[in-house]
């Protein structure tokens, strides 16, 4: 009899191996492999589009400031609650527009008064910007140098009134492939973050003529020996994000969306990059509705566990980075 998969629990693993004794990946983790799905992902479509972060971080009562790709820009909420994002330098002396007060939807710069809105002033104009519900992004043309979208290449997602959802952002000193390519390298999982997950078997690599992803069985470790065991699918649907979809097991269509905004211009010989992760959680569990209810308590816990594993993978891609900039890198 099929199970009610509101009332299936975690799951007991078998103890596990030491970690030494689990079997290696290396030979799996062929670094052409990963070379060329991170070419193929640095070269698809982003329109121009960068996530500047969670858009419940952009409140509607003041300015926020953000550098993208070297670009200093304020964002904020007008009048009826929508997205903007304009160049953060006063276009009267320069003043810093993230410090400016915000009026009936305008900015009011602190410095002489001068009241700015998305109809913009001479050279001094809004860039594109679409909040998702989730991120806030903006349209950099200049930075980006691609043929511009109306919107970002958004993955699917689950349906927005049963979803929990909770973003973190770490910033590293790597380029936004590092980030990309770490998340191409799926058999590091229970090797680097053993506190994790274990158990984790690639099922499936990419082929760029079926869909170009990876399938992962994995079970994340919880406290006591257990675990939940989950099948996923990762995919680079543009250059700069790397989607994980849980197709079976506990969650299943609950996302993880990693997007790496570069905050220097591209070129930089010291490079940038935050890394913003968007958790998109659902479930059929039974209280699961009380527990998005609960969001606003429960958002913190997700955001820890998302930034330890973001510490190790920031390592990851920093260090991926440094060997690239001496000529050192083997893949
Ligand atoms: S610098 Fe902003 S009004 Fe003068
Ligand atoms: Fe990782």
């Amino acid at each position: 009899m099929k199970q009610d998969p509101s009332r299936r629990g975690p799951l007991r693993l078998p103890p596990a191996p030491p970690w030494e004794r689990q079997s290696p990946t290396w030979q799996a983790a062929r670094p052409s492999l990963i070379a060329d799905a991170l070419k193929r992902a640095v070269n698809r479509p982003s329109g121009n589009w960068y996530v500047i972060g969670a858009s419940r971080d952009i409140p509607a009562s003041r300015p926020t400031g953000r550098t993208v790709a070297g670009v200093e820009l304020v964002a904020w909420r007008n009048a009826s609650g929508a997205l903007v994002a304009a160049p953060g330098a006063c276009p009267h002396l320069g003043a810093p527009l993230r410090e400016s007060a915000l009026c009936g939807g305008r900015l009011v710069c602190r410095w002489h008064g001068l009241a700015l809105g998305e109809d913009g002033l001479g050279d001094w104009q809004p860039f594109p910007a679409h909040d998702d519900g989730v991120l806030a992004w903006v349209r950099l043309d200049r930075a980006g140098g691609e043929a511009p979208t109306p919107a970002p290449l958004l993955p699917a997602r689950p349906q927005p009134g049963r979803t929990l959802d909770a973003v973190t952002t770490q910033a590293g000193r790597c380029e936004p492939e590092d980030v990309v390519a770490n998340r191409l390298d799926p058999w590091h999982g229970s090797w680097f973050h053993p506190y994790a997950f274990t158990r984790l078997t690639v099922l499936e690599e990419p082929d760029p003529n079926n869909g170009d992803r990876f399938v992962v069985d994995v079970a994340y470790r919880l406290p006591a020996g257990t675990g939940i065991p989950v099948r996923a699918a990762f995919t680079a649907p543009e250059p700069r994000t790397v989607v994980m979809h849980i197709l079976e097991g506990e969650g299943a269509t609950s996302v993880v969306e990693t997007h790496a905004t570069p905050l220097t211009p591209p070129g930089h010989p010291r490079p940038r990059t935050a890394v913003v992760e968007a958790v998109l959680a659902t479930s059929e569990r039974r209280g699961f509705d009380a527990a998005r209810r609960m969001a606003p308590l429960l958002r913190p816990l997700v955001k820890r566990a998302a930034a330890r594993l973001w510490r190790d993978d920031l390592a990851y891609a920093e260090r991926r980075r440094q060997l690239r900039s001496e000529g050192r890198f083997p893949g």
